[in-house]
């Protein structure tokens, strides 16, 4: 049953899996894990523009190391969950001083590196460095959920557990980079979430969610929670030069290490805040549209505010910051809403 699998799903991949994706071309390991960093929450479609941008500017791994973590994050902005390029930037230097540069071809050691888990070494020994070895991304788990009518919410550890059981058991020894590929490619453009078209499905016939007549039932659903709401205004200070001032957000929680407005909360008195917390004193001039925002643990409804700097007295330094126009901004490492207000401002 294990090789009928893996040979129904070989047999697609020849002519109907995806074989021009960039990253295809020259699979050397920094490619491949590159891509596959992009690719953990980000759809390939998405991915491939940033992909190419981030090569052309860091074409090895030892030029990523050595440079600076905001240019890093600065052509990560607009991918999001950026403690992503962080890690890289953090393997990066690793690589290059525990392995003279080269991804190690070696599982343990390739789980060392921050931001690589299971699945992510998997696919790194499978199609960069041609091993045994299984994944197991979001894309798999809907396919295996479904052909084996595994029931419950793939998050749940006895769930993953059995998952993985299965994923290694359909692994094939030989032609494990194009099983992986296949795998995935079966997922993202077959066995997708609503409407998977089982009529051109290479392993519908073994697909036991088929049988059943109930795919929407798999992969289970995550139980519901109720996500928490953060409300924040963002102050967007203008000088007497038409610059705004941006400070740097720490490097742990939120946008670490990303540019943004100064921040209050809409129950603080705005221009009192400005004045106790920076020592500037200046007059609202327009307060814009809420703009909502979907982050993974809570959502933000964001008021941004215009203001004009009328008096600079005893200015007192938060952390970095920065005057710069509003322009110039784009070129630091922004979050998705900084950079739509900074596009609105500048249009
Ligand atoms: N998602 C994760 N890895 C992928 C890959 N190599 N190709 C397409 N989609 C993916």
């Amino acid at each position: 049953m294990n090789g009928q699998f893996s040979d129904q799903l070989l047999a697609w991949f020849e002519s109907c899996g995806r074989h021009n994706l960039p990253w295809q071309q020259e699979p050397e390991p920094y490619h491949v894990w590159l891509s596959e960093i992009m690719l953990q929450q980000t759809q390939v479609a998405t991915v491939i523009p940033y992909y190419n941008r981030f090569l052309q500017r860091f074409p090895t791994i030892k030029l990523l190391a050595d440079a600076d973590i905001d240019d890093v994050l600065s052509h990560w902005a607009g991918l999001g969950y950026y403690a992503r390029g962080r890690n890289l930037h953090r393997a990066a230097k690793m690589i290059c001083d525990d392995y003279s540069g080269d991804l190690p071809a070696n599982k343990e050691q390739l789980l060392t590196l921050p931001g690589i888990g299971r699945s992510t070494a998997g696919a790194i020994m499978a199609l960069a460095f041609k091993q045994h070895d299984a994944i197991l991304d979001g894309n798999v788990k809907r396919v295996l959920c479904r052909f084996y009518a595994v029931n419950g919410w793939p998050g749940q550890p006895a769930v993953e557990k059995r998952l993985w059981q299965l994923a290694e058991g359909l692994t094939p020894e030989i032609n494990v980079a194009h099983y992986t590929q296949a795998i995935m490619d079966l997922g993202a453009t077959v066995c997708t979430r609503s409407k998977p078209q089982c009529d051109i499905c290479p392993v519908a016939s073994e697909c036991l969610a088929r049988k059943q007549e109930s795919q929407d039932k798999y992969p289970g659903r995550k139980p519901k929670k109720t996500i928490p709401l953060r409300e924040t205004v963002f102050l967007l200070l203008e000088n007497r030069k038409g610059e705004i001032l941006f400070e740097k957000r720490p490097a742990t929680g939120i946008w670490g290490g990303l540019w943004c407005f100064p921040e209050c909360s809409p129950d603080d008195d705005i221009e009192e805040w400005l004045l106790a917390k920076t020592g500037f004193s200046a007059s609202i001039i327009k307060k814009l549209s809420i703009i909502k925002h979907r982050l993974t643990h809570f959502r933000m409804e964001i008021l941004p505010v215009h203001l004009k700097v009328k008096q600079c007295n005893n200015v007192k330094a938060m952390g970095e910051q920065q005057w710069c126009a509003s322009g110039d901004a784009l070129k630091f490492g922004v979050p998705a809403p900084v950079r739509n207000l900074l596009l609105t401002m500048s249009e």
